[in-house]
């Protein structure tokens, strides 16, 4: 009985976390395009940040869900990671993980912390300014002095983050790096532990999840990159 309940909530805790992963791996999708945009296009990129940004839907509702969902996710990811390592240490005494499992699937820890520090980096770069400048100091989306482009300052605080700052850059780039890591097992794991396995599309899912942690990391690297590179 109480195995069993233990047994629910493993359950309950791996479904959640698949739960969760599948939330961030459509927000990184679009986090990644909108981004994007900024490459090619300052105004585009303005336009669309600026009704990510005002848009009721977004800010009130997605956007709350997402921080829940990242939180969610790592607390999860630690307490699933702490409940395998001490039945492991009862259960195997010599256990080989080698010989069983990737290198990516037997160190999500260390490659969750890895994007958990990034996201440190990264909220202290762009979101806390965001909030800070919305709703504590109540300003709107316009650059108050010059205007350089459509007038929106999405774009310039992008640049600005980047501009000269080769340690930034490295630091966004070496972090896409474990995102990737992580991505590639994480992916199809998060479609398993949802029940999705079976001999016609677990193979698909494995070809999309080595797809989605090459191109989306690396959409992120060539964004950081540019922003560096043509600011030299
Ligand atoms: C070069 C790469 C990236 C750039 C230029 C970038 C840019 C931004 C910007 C400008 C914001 C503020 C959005 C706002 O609230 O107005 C933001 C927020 C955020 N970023 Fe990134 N980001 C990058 C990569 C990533 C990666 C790889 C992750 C996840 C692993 C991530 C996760 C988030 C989260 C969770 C938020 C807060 C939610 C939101 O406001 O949308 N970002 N990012």
């Amino acid at each position: 009985m109480a195995n069993q309940g233990l047994l629910g909530s493993t359950i309950a805790r791996k479904f959640a976390m698949a739960l969760s992963a599948l939330f961030l791996i459509v927000f990184l999708l679009q986090h990644m395009s909108i981004n994007m945009l900024s490459v090619f296009s300052a105004d585009t990129f303005n336009e669309v940040s600026h009704f990510m940004g005002t848009f009721w839907l977004v800010q009130y509702v997605m956007q709350p869900i997402l921080i829940f969902g990242v939180l969610l996710h790592f607390i999860l990811g630690f307490i699933l990671e702490y409940k395998n390592w001490s039945s492991r240490k009862v259960k195997y005494a010599n256990y080989k993980g080698s010989a069983n499992a990737s290198w990516m699937s037997r160190n999500m820890i260390y490659t969750g912390a890895v994007i958990l520090l990034f996201l440190g980096l990264h909220f202290y770069d762009f979101w806390i300014p965001e909030i800070a400048h919305k709703f504590v100091e109540g300003k709107d989306s316009f650059i108050e002095n010059g205007v350089a482009d459509s007038g929106y300052r999405f774009y310039h605080e992008l640049r600005h983050k980047f501009d000269g700052d080769i340690v930034r850059m490295i630091l966004y780039v070496v972090s896409f790096i474990f995102l990737g890591l992580h991505l590639n097992h994480g992916f199809e794991s998060a479609f398993q532990s949802m029940g999705a396995r079976s001999k016609k599309y677990t193979p698909i899912i494995k070809k999309l999840g080595t797809a989605y942690s090459i191109l989306i990391p690396l959409g992120f690297i060539v964004i950081a990159v540019y922003h560096y590179v043509t600011q030299l």
